[in-house]
């Protein structure tokens, strides 16, 4: 796998000069090289002064632009501009705006405001990249493409003409015949059946519940349509220049878009962090671990990150001392090599002026922010040399599968407590708690380097992946699912032969039915013997499970299957397979997962006081560099393995125990 800008850290932002005179634009690059500046997202929402007219482009500004940051030795991470088009487009092609489910046409006058199936989009967003990419190609300060920006963002699904047609076209590919969609969406019952493919429409707003496989493929097929147009550039800026990267700017906790798909068509990963003020630490460090995780463990991007507020919560309180520095730290102790903001200088006018910049609206070096920034640009720049070629080794395998997210939320029924993000959430909060390093992978993924392999809410069970788990385990590997797991095949249709399907076997257990508990209902997580012994909390769901060739570790203690098992663990192969047929409070999930990890040989990065946050990122010739980040709001004492440690960030020698004070952050090289 080629390694880009193997000796950096980028750091930059979004930069939109276009609002400023390019007196400014002098001074901007002044204030860049005080806060370390290596790289920019320029062009990103320039499509309406690229091209004013229809087919007359004028590239003279961002030419301007291009070469003062050439000027500057900052790099170009060049937009193809695609996200937001002009307004007269919308007037000549009506049909470019998006669609509601309930039937509305969208109108211009905000952004994103295209239908990722429309012709006319396609053609004209074609047509300008080609424009700028034969444009740009030799230029010197072009680093990097930064394609669109946020796919789906705005427009996650469209309902329109345009989506049904192709739709239908989506839906012949992958199933042929009219007969194999019938049979696929189950549309026997319910009096769906189509005789016709244009009778087969997007699953716009019914009387009652949609038909679940249509949905399903719908999001599949809108997943598809949001990465045709990424595609479509794609194929033009690999034509025009081979060796440039290219990315887009993912985001975090998104069902529309599968960053698994995505980023087999990405040479670089990168993604907007805009994590919500109460949220905590394990929160913000997770998608880092999605990212890294997909692209095989090479480094991602903070492509865009906040430097303090936003202006897009209900209220937009401003990032509390050290929280940005702590924000940039975590990203690279989680494996980024790039930390980037939204934007770099604040917005004097529209929808932004109150989200916070690099540069204030008061423009000096002089205010707090940018202080903070500078002083982390310089951090990151003493760093890069020790830091940027070295890579996180897990043991530990978190499955996240979109197919899973798509059919397990299904509305309505069997449960709206159901969300998949926050399952995964629940086991990644307790491997984070004992800093063990995880990848966040697809089912798709290789296993075999991994020793244990954890799978929440495994709703469907794609094709191999049964086999696959099974010879996960069966090899000596060890492997924990949850509720509602293996249920459901590719189409959506359950499994036969009883719960939980495809993985009864794996599992050793037959669930005879599952219970999914209302807001007011609870049960208890009960268990006898051993570390774990206690009564825990259990929310959300319950299940009837039998055992059949597993044991149970836990039994619920409550309402009439209280006894029943709750957790179990079944010996297969060489390897050990666990079920939790519950929501069990935090607390269970924390320790069960200890107890699992060291059964299954796999240790913590370090063993830290409850707060203190250490990874690991390791050289190809066994160097070790330590994160060590105080994530809390106390002192903390924190004893290093054995050896002598240089910490980078001041160049001193530290051994045995260090003292950290709040949300401070040490990086030590071994
Ligand atoms: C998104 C967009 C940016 C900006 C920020 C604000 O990430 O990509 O253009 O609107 O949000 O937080």
């Amino acid at each position: 796998m080629q390694q880009y800008f193997p000796d950096r850290i980028l750091y930059g932002g979004d930069y939109n000069p276009e609002q400023w005179s390019e007196e400014t634009w002098r001074e901007d690059m002044r204030l860049m090289k005080l806060a370390h500046v290596n790289m920019v997202s320029i062009n990103i929402f320039s499509w309406t002064l690229l091209e004013p007219e229809p087919h007359k482009y004028h590239f003279e500004q961002l030419d301007r632009i291009m070469d003062m940051l050439a000027e500057h030795g900052i790099y170009a991470d060049l937009a193809t501009a695609t996200a937001s088009p002009p307004t007269w487009m919308s007037r000549l092609y009506p049909s470019i705006l998006p669609v509601t489910q309930q039937g509305v046409r969208m109108s211009h006058g905000s952004r994103q405001h295209y239908c990722p199936n429309s012709p006319d989009y396609r053609r004209k967003a074609g047509a300008l990249v080609e424009q700028i990419a034969t444009r740009y190609a030799k230029h010197p300060a072009l680093k990097m493409w930064h394609l669109n920006n946020e796919y789906g963002c705005h427009t996650g699904a469209c309902y329109c003409e345009n989506c049904a047609a192709a739709f239908r076209k989506w839906l012949q590919e992958r199933y042929q015949t009219l007969d194999k969609v019938n049979q696929a969406w189950g549309t026997t019952f319910w009096s769906q059946r189509y005789y016709e493919w244009e009778d087969v429409l997007p699953p716009r707003a019914t009387p009652a519940q949609t038909n679940p496989t249509q949905t399903l493929d719908y999001w599949r097929f809108m997943n598809d349509s949001l990465r045709g147009c990424y595609e479509l550039e794609e194929e033009i800026l690999r034509r025009a220049t081979p060796s440039i990267p290219l990315t887009t700017n993912l985001m975090v906790a998104f069902k529309p878009v599968d960053v698994f798909d995505w980023a087999k068509h990405m040479d670089i990963i990168s993604f907007d962090m805009y994590p919500a003020p109460h949220d905590g630490a394990a929160q913000v460090a997770m998608p880092h671990d999605i990212m890294r995780g997909a692209k095989g463990g090479q480094p991602h991007i903070v492509m865009e990150m906040s430097p303090s507020q936003v202006n897009w919560q209900p209220q937009n309180p401003h990032k509390r001392p050290g929280q940005l520095r702590m924000h940039i730290m975590q990203s690279i102790a989680h494996g980024a090599n790039g930390a980037l903001f939204f934007q770099w200088r604040q917005s004097m006018a529209g929808a932004e002026k109150y989200h916070s910049a690099v540069v204030s609206h008061e423009g000096s070096e002089q205010n707090r922010i940018f202080k903070q920034v500078a002083q982390a640009g310089a951090e990151l720049a003493k760093l890069a040399p020790q830091v940027a070629n070295t890579r996180i080794h897990a043991k530990v395998a978190l499955l996240m599968d979109w197919q899973s997210w798509w059919s397990s939320e299904y509305q309505p029924g069997p449960s709206n407590q159901l969300r998949y993000y926050e399952q995964i959430l629940t086991y990644y909060k307790a491997l984070y708690a004992r800093n063990i390093a995880v990848d966040i992978v697809s089912p798709e993924a290789e296993l075999g380097e991994y020793k244990l392999v954890i799978a929440p809410l495994l709703h469907m069970i794609m094709p191999g992946v049964e086999q696959k788990l099974k010879g996960f385990v069966e090899q000596g590997g060890t492997f924990l699912t949850t509720f509602f797991s293996g249920i459901v095949d590719q189409n959506e249709h359950v499994i036969p032969g009883g719960y939980p399907g495809a993985l009864r076997e794996l599992l050793g257990i037959y669930v005879e039915e599952f219970d999914p508990l209302t807001p007011q209902m609870s049960n208890e997580v009960v268990i006898e013997e051993g570390e774990l012994r206690g009564r825990y909390a259990a929310t959300k769901w319950g299940e009837l499970v039998h055992l059949k060739g597993a044991q149970a570790l836990a039994r619920f203690g409550q309402d009439y299957y209280a006894q029943h098992p709750a957790i179990t663990e079944h010996s297969y192969g060489q390897g050990k397979a666990y079920y939790v047929a519950t929501h069990p409070e935090q607390r269970l999930v924390d320790t069960l997962i200890k107890q699992i990890c060291a059964q299954a040989g796999v240790e913590p990065v370090l063993d830290t006081p409850e707060g203190v946050e250490v990874t690991l990122r390791e050289g190809k010739h066994g160097e070790k560099v330590y994160f060590v980040l105080n994530q809390s709001k106390e002192r903390q004492q924190i004893t290093l393995p054995e050896g002598s440690y240089t910490s980078l960030l001041d160049e001193r020698k530290v051994q045995g125990t260090v003292e950290m004070g709040p949300l401070d952050v040490l990086v030590l090289k071994k």
